[in-house]
């Protein structure tokens, strides 16, 4: 079995490999620093031009990107750390959840890394980069409060411990990246949607478009997306449809009605478990949208919640997270993971409950 280094010793410098989605990641990060430090390289090459002519990620163009791409990135990531191989002190690479393909790029890449030089590999869960994310840019202490917002997932989550966490709520269809994505095409806005319905909003009126708030004010804090989607569709096909501003404006103002509502329901579910909740941290891709940080953090404050989120550049897919998780999990002594499999889906917490909604409709 490889070396692992000592709990506790002075340097924990862990190379991290994502590939998971459409973004080719590789960094550096020095667990053992202080924050603002820690960081020594954060290489990202996305390929949203290549997917662009589709209008979403295709599976197979993302993987051959990533063969093509990640070996010069990953030197190019211990280059800018002024480090060498050798020097490295272990290697975690995103395991799943995410599009198979790519994920397994990553991940044989970095098993191949790890035993060519004879350090542990750690397999990190893409969502525990994300979850963990906070903790690489502001030292949050444990317990806190997640609201995880990217393209492929939507939850909340208390997050206990490295690798101990408790789903309260989830969605129940699409994810909140995804309903940006889709209502950006919709209005012909192009693809990645997210940045493009923030910019349309900020000149559009929120009050223009009627739209609904899916499950708003029902128990629980789960999520559904797929009413508001229709919803959009349904306004665009009006005679006189409005102006994509006003629509991409109203629609996120939905959204962060929605994502308010949903933070109140979770802050008193997590406070049974962790009566001192303190912190909401809110991450993925769509916690860089500035005007739903907004609203969250108004409803974190009502809710006696201080609201941190990482810079954009850590909310979107990175591997500064992962190497990062991966140097929590080795100071756990968790790691070292050579026989790990690539995974399509790895929930955080595989014990949740099916969200209330979809129970409610099985009973
Ligand atoms: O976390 P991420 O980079 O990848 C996944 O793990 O899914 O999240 C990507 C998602 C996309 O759906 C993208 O449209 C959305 O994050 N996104 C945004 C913004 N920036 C990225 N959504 C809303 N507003 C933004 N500014
Ligand atoms: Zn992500």
């Amino acid at each position: 079995m490889a070396p692992r280094p000592a709990t506790g010793s002075a340097s924990v410098r862990v190379l991290g490999i994502e590939t998971s989605c459409d973004e080719t990641a590789a960094a550096v990060v020095d667990g053992a620093r202080p924050v603002g430090a820690r960081i020594l390289a954060n290489c990202v090459l996305s390929q949203v031009a290549e997917h662009r002519p589709y209008g979403g990620v295709v599976p197979e163009i993302a993987a051959r990107s990533h063969v093509e791409h990640l070996d010069g990135l990953i030197t190019r990531a211990v280059d800018e750390a002024a480090l060498s191989f050798d020097e490295l002190d272990a290697i975690a690479a995103t395991a799943g959840p995410g599009l198979i393909g790519g994920v397994i790029v990553g991940l044989v890449s970095g098993k191949a890394l790890a035993a060519a030089l004879g350090k542990p590999l750690v397999a990190v869960n893409h969502l525990e980069g994300h979850a963990l994310s906070a903790r690489l840019s502001d030292d949050v202490a444990f317990p806190y409060l997640l609201l995880l917002i990217s393209g492929g997932h939507c939850q909340l989550l208390l997050v206990e411990a490295v690798g101990r966490y408790r789903r309260l709520g989830t969605t129940i269809d699409d994810a909140v990246g995804e309903a940006f994505d889709k209502t950006a095409k919709m209005l012909g806005l192009g693809f990645p949607g997210g940045p493009a319905v923030e910019a349309a909003a900020a000149t559009g009126d929120a009050g223009a478009v009627p739209l609904p708030r899916p499950l708003k004010g029902r128990p629980g804090c789960d999520f559904s997306f797929s009413g508001l989607k229709t919803a959009v569709r349904q306004a665009l096909a009006q005679q006189s449809p409005p102006s994509a501003a006003d629509v991409a404006a109203s629609f996120q103002a939905a959204v962060a009605d929605v994502l308010a509502d949903r933070v109140a329901h979770a802050a008193a579910m997590a406070r049974q478990q962790a009566p001192d909740l303190s912190h909401l941290v809110m991450a993925g891709g769509v916690a860089a949208n500035r005007a739903l940080r907004t609203t969250v953090a108004d409803a974190a404050a009502a809710a006696r919640l201080s609201l941190l989120a990482p810079p954009p550049e850590l909310c979107a897919d990175n591997a500064a997270m992962i190497a990062w998780a991966g140097a929590e999990r080795l100071r756990t002594g968790l790691g070292d993971d050579l026989a790990a499999p690539a995974r399509a889906r790895w929930p955080l917490d595989p014990d949740a409950p099916p969200p209330a909604v979809v129970a409610g409709l099985r009973s």
